[in-house]
């Protein structure tokens, strides 16, 4: 999708469709309906004295050759309550104009700007909103959406010409939020097409095409680097486990620790491409969900994606665990004892809680490379998804600085985290009599004994976890959004690194 600015007056626009905002109270006048010209609101009015527009938020409302206007459509998007209005709505509301009108083959629209909307942190959630609204997971559907595409997502000024801020904004969003598809489909890719190994080679393509450095561990340096753990929860597969390492701002083999003002951070994200439970089996029943097991992984790939063209002073390392959690013949077993790449033991009881397993070898990894900070992301459980639902992501960690950090961050970007706490107490719940931890500690509490279970292999490195469960995909289509991946949290992560310091 094309980004870019018109400066006609807003009855000039010789536009397939211009698409503006109104709130819920008077919506012939208020929002950006109000710089429409006289003529155009008159027609509004009548539409909403005969209660056909509201201003209910996501009511569309199209209009063809509307009075006043050049325009051969008008679409007026609710924007619901002008009190609960923010950047986080106005991304949701160019989403829901694409959706809208790329469903009814309009391939090119105009969003007209008004003085509130047209600063940089409006016009990025603007992009943004119309790329992520653009996407379907239709990879595999003989009749795809993509003759649908919206080519053109153009920000009508009204007249003044954009400023430099708000071109880069522009820029900013679309980067992001290309990201954040890219992500999404890797997330939706099945697992068949997605084992380790391919998705270390879609690292690799990433990486050559946006200039950053890919290392792929393959099953033999894992093993020779002694990552009992990781390799514990892939051996079962035919497909070997694969550890993959980009690096920006960072160079291969360098493991000086990150000075105080800047430590490199580690983007640690699981990338497990099918968790069947391994010999604990998981039930049939929504069992091929588990092809989003490696979306903490794809996360870090999309974050490194944008980041690599946004280029912060951040120094960053992603590692994503890769491995097939399989039940075979050459399957770990629970009561299998491994011994992780920190020297820590693990006892086994419960082979589907493989996630933590891959992450402790990864942390350990990074943290040997020089991370200075650690943030993970992971489907990790279950439990993550009882006690806070498909649209809020937990948020864990020792360290209230850098948790605060990830939680402001995703409070900007308009992704929905909440922080659930880690407690000395609970340590008690993963011991184990034979080994020096267990990898797992009951079903009460879940999401807290696996976020500390994997802050253990932090130590004292500052760590934030991000429990992705319930939020790597959305069982429901919104009216801004396509049903299935979400890329979530990719811009939270995009915004803390580009506002470090
Ligand atoms: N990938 C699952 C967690 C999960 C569940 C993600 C539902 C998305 C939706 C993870 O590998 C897992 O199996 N966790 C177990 C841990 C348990 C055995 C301690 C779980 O949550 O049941
Ligand atoms: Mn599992």
């Amino acid at each position: 999708m094309k980004i870019d600015f018109a400066t006609d007056a807003p009855d000039q626009l010789a536009v397939p469709a211009l698409a503006v905002f109104a709130f819920d109270e008077r919506p012939e006048e208020n929002g950006t309906v109000s710089h429409l010209p006289a003529a155009t609101r008159a027609e509004l009015d009548e539409l909403s004295q005969s209660g056909e527009l509201t201003g209910r938020l996501y009511e569309t409302t199209l209009i063809h050759r509307p009075a006043g206007l050049a325009a051969r459509a008008l679409l007026v998007v609710g924007a619901g309550k002008e009190s609960k209005f923010n950047t986080a709505v106005l991304r949701r509301l160019a989403g829901a104009a694409v959706r809208y009108l790329r469903a009814r083959s309009v391939h090119s629209v105009a969003w007209l700007l008004g003085p509130k909307t047209a600063n940089p942190d409006s016009v990025q959630a603007l992009a943004e909103g119309a790329v992520l609204a653009d996407f379907d997971a239709d990879t595999y559907r003989s009749e795809r959406n993509s003759d649908k595409r919206i080519d053109e997502f153009r920000l009508a000024t009204g007249g003044p010409a954009p400023t430099a801020d708000a071109r880069a904004a522009a820029e900013r969003g679309r980067v992001i939020a290309e990201a954040q598809n890219f992500t999404r489909e890797l997330v939706n890719e099945p697992s068949n097409r997605m084992t380790p190994e391919m998705l270390a080679d879609r690292a690799r393509k990433m990486a050559a095409e946006f200039g950053i450095d890919c290392q792929v561990l393959d099953e033999n340096e894992i093993q020779r680097l002694r990552m009992g753990a990781l390799w514990g929860v892939g051996q079962g597969s035919e497909a070997p486990p694969r550890l993959i390492v980009l690096r920006y701002n960072l160079s291969q083999g360098s493991t000086a620790p990150g000075s105080e003002s800047s430590p490199v951070i580690a983007l640690v994200g699981k990338g497990i491409t099918f968790a069947t439970g391994g010999i604990s089996i998981k039930p049939a029943a929504d069992m091929h969900e588990m092809k989003t097991d490696m979306a903490g992984g794809a996360t870090m790939l999309g974050v490194m994606r944008a980041i690599a063209q946004l280029k912060p002073s951040a120094r960053v390392m992603a590692v994503i665990p890769a491995a097939e959690n399989m039940p075979s013949g050459k399957a770990y077993r629970p009561g299998d004892v491994l011994t992780s790449m920190s020297g820590k033991t693990i006892e086994v009881l419960n082979t589907d809680a493989e996630g933590r397993l891959a992450l402790a070898d990864a942390i350990t990894y990074a943290k040997q490379q020089g991370a200075g900070v650690v943030i993970d992301a992971a489907t990790l459980t279950g439990a993550v998804t009882i006690a806070l639902g498909n649209g809020i992501t937990g948020v864990f960690g020792w360290n209230k600085d850098w948790v605060n950090r990830v939680r402001s961050s995703a409070e900007a970007v308009g992704e929905k985290m909440w922080e659930l706490p880690v407690d000395e107490d609970y340590r008690d719940l993963y011991k184990s009599s034979i080994a020096d931890f267990a990898n797992t500690g009951g079903r009460h509490g879940g999401a807290i004994i696996a976020a500390m279970f994997v802050g253990e292999f932090a130590g004292d490195t500052p760590w934030v976890h991000l429990d992705i469960a319930g939020t790597r995909w959305s069982n429901d289509e919104k009216p801004y959004l396509a049903k299935g991946p979400t890329g979530h949290p990719v811009r939270t992560l995009v915004h803390l690194l580009t506002h470090l310091s």
